[in-house]
């Protein structure tokens, strides 16, 4: 009895061992579940059983990864620890995209720096392909020294950029007012780590140190709270009902807030530059700044 029974245990074991694994995977969010590496081949490592993903930058080649589903509308968050040291003319993305002509996007691009200077977060937006909407900030932190979360809040009425919960930027919905506002077109989640030292760091001006390489940056705590679209998808990829996202704005926290990241952290503004509009200011500049 006894030398029947162990080996069928030790089988039960094995499998019940497999199913707590597949589990906790899913219900933490799994980079092998959510995405797929689109380019650097080896230099994009998804570890730790899926919880974390490194992407590196060497002279041939830089890495990225982008979701597997599509979607209308959510809440992004993503925790990123960029490339420390010299990054000057690296550029590390975490940015949503729909695809094809007039294609819309929002963006989050972190331009590096070197040693000692801040890194540079780009922020734009483009509704049917036209982009032209760049607000950029310095850090009030070491974004090389831990973990901090960047989220892309995309609802119908605006959309907010978020650093640690705190509003950096908000591009509300002017549809009224004749500004194309990215409503229609489903969009993939997609990070990158490449070289643009044409034009990055201090305005092209400072180079990739080749020496250096190869520069990683790391990713974890993916979450798509977000209407899902596309072939055999649910209404919403959430495990939870927390639509909270879907009608998110500013209240008079977020809007000291903002207040306070735009008149300390700004480093640049397109509403503020005359001189690239020659013949006046977008639309949507003409509204409340922080509204
Ligand atoms: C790099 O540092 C310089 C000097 O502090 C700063 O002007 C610039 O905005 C920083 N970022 C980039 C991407 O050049």
């Amino acid at each position: 009895m006894k030398t029947i029974m162990e080996p069928s245990n030790s089988k039960l074991c094995t499998v019940a061992l497999i199913i707590s694994v597949l589990v906790v995977a899913s219900s933490a969010g799994s980079f092998y579940d959510d995405m797929d590496i689109t380019f650097g081949g080896e230099r994009a490592k998804i570890l730790n059983g899926g919880q974390d993903l490194s992407l590196s930058l060497d002279q041939y080649s830089g890495s990225g990864f982008q979701s597997k589903h599509e979607y209308l509308f959510g809440r992004f968050d993503m925790q990123l620890k960029l490339v420390p040291g010299n990054s000057a003319g690296t550029v590390t993305t975490f940015y949503l995209s729909s695809q094809g002509a007039g294609h819309d996007e929002i963006d989050f691009e972190f331009l590096g720096n070197s040693t000692g200077n801040p890194y540079t977060i780009h922020t734009n937006v483009y509704s049917q392909g036209k982009g032209e909407k760049e607000q950029q900030f310095h850090l009030w932190f070491d974004p090389t020294a831990a973990f901090h979360t960047y989220t892309i809040v995309w609802n119908s009425q605006r959309i907010i950029f978020l650093i640690d919960n705190i509003p950096v930027r908000v591009f509300n919905n002017n549809a009224a007012s004749g500004v194309p506002f990215p409503k229609t077109q489903p969009m993939r989640v997609y990070a990158s780590l490449w070289n643009a030292d044409d034009w990055a760091t201090q305005g092209g001006r400072v180079k990739t140190d080749w020496t250096k390489a190869p520069f990683t940056a790391s990713y974890r705590k993916f979450n798509a709270n977000a209407n899902r679209v596309g072939p055999n998808s649910v209404s919403t990829s959430s495990e939870n009902d927390n639509k909270a996202w879907s009608t998110q704005g500013l209240d008079a926290a977020g809007r000291n807030r903002i207040r306070w990241v735009q008149n300390k952290h700004m480093v640049y503004n397109y509403c503020n530059d005359r001189q690239r509009f020659p013949n006046g200011l977008p639309a949507e500049c003409m509204r409340s700044k922080f509204l």
